[in-house]
């Protein structure tokens, strides 16, 4: 039974979670799972061995460094803007041959948590201390709007890893729309894309036998336990993951064992769940060529080259404006 829904939400994470736990089908936002906890599982997740993403696009920046480099610079150098830098490990590998070649240019990562972005800075400074870092903390979005007036010299867009991934295909457009928006005819966008693959190595990917995955999953419920006085009993959720490998789309739930209802204080509500009921919490979008090329076309982006590990496990687009796109 759900009790009056309140007028106002004091955060938008308490309405967030309002709103996908009273949806049918119940979700919940991955987004929430990255506090403190989250980053830190997120990082141990990135250096576990099923987690093939993490080596594979390290191993495309160690092959092609020089290669990416070069379609990188221009005469007046380039400023390098990374949408969700995380703890900037693959990056690292490309700042230090640019560092070494003397390229003219700026690193400036963006990421949604200041903490990350704090270490990020840190370890910069003691292992590339050559480089010219600008940490800058918010949103894909706002950051996207206040880059549209950025146009000094040649910028690079850089979106790594699998956030891409997290969207689906309409929403993937609009925000390579909204990247396209923020560029100019020079500024290019490199962005990777986590590749269609045998459907066992991407359902191991996000199922370790370790339970990190499932722990970092269930760090959504831990979260609104804490900051939403709620009391979701960890125990009775199923971390469960599912690969569709026609659509190339991973997904994650957490799958209540019981019958079960659970009170979340903070938003006055009672969430009633039937046995083997679900919360979707995440989607992971694997790719192929047709797929990325027609994101591209419908986002006003042509694909100007791409890189690839050696087994095409994981492959970085190179992306410009269409020249007679108008933004
Ligand atoms: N979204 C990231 C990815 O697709 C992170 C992630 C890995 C994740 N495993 C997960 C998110 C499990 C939710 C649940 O790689």
């Amino acid at each position: 039974m759900k009790s009056t829904p309140m007028t106002a939400f004091d955060t938008a994470f308490a309405e967030d979670t309002y709103k996908g736990l009273t949806n049918f089908p119940k979700y919940l936002l991955s987004k929430y799972i990255y506090n403190e906890k989250g980053d830190k599982l997120f990082q141990k997740i990135m250096a576990m061995p099923e987690y093939y993403l993490t080596n594979c696009e390290k191993g495309i920046f160690e092959e092609h460094t020089a290669a990416i480099a070069d379609s990188f610079n221009s005469p007046d150098g380039f400023d390098i803007i990374e949408l969700g830098a995380g703890d900037g490990k693959k990056t690292k590998i490309l700042l230090r041959h640019l560092a070494e070649k003397k390229y003219n240019f700026t690193y400036q990562p963006v990421d949604i948590s200041q903490h990350v972005l704090n270490e990020l800075e840190q370890s910069l400074a003691t292992e590339i201390p050559e480089v010219n870092v600008k940490t800058q903390q918010g949103t894909y979005f706002k950051t996207l709007e206040r880059l549209a007036d950025y146009n000094t010299r040649k910028k690079i867009i850089m979106v790594l890893g699998s956030n891409i991934g997290n969207l689906l295909h309409k929403d993937a457009i609009n925000f390579l729309k909204n990247i396209q928006n923020s560029m100019s005819t020079e500024d290019m966008l490199f962005m990777g894309f986590d590749q269609k693959k045998h459907p066992q190595k991407i359902i191991d990917a996000y199922n370790d036998p370790a339970g990190i995955t499932e722990a970092f999953n269930k760090n959504l419920l831990e979260r609104i336990n804490t900051e939403l006085d709620a009391n979701f009993n960890l125990d009775s959720f199923l971390h469960w993951e599912t690969y569709d490998p026609e659509s190339g789309t991973a997904k994650s739930f957490l799958v209540s064992r019981d019958q079960q209802e659970v009170l979340i204080a903070k938003l006055g509500l009672r969430v009633k769940f039937e046995a083997w009921e679900t919360i979707h919490t995440e989607i992971s979008q694997k790719y192929d060529d047709a797929v990325v090329a027609w994101l591209a076309s419908e986002a006003g982006l042509d694909i100007e080259t791409s890189f690839s590990d050696r087994d095409n496990c994981y492959k970085n687009y190179v992306f410009r404006k269409r020249a007679s796109a108008n933004s």
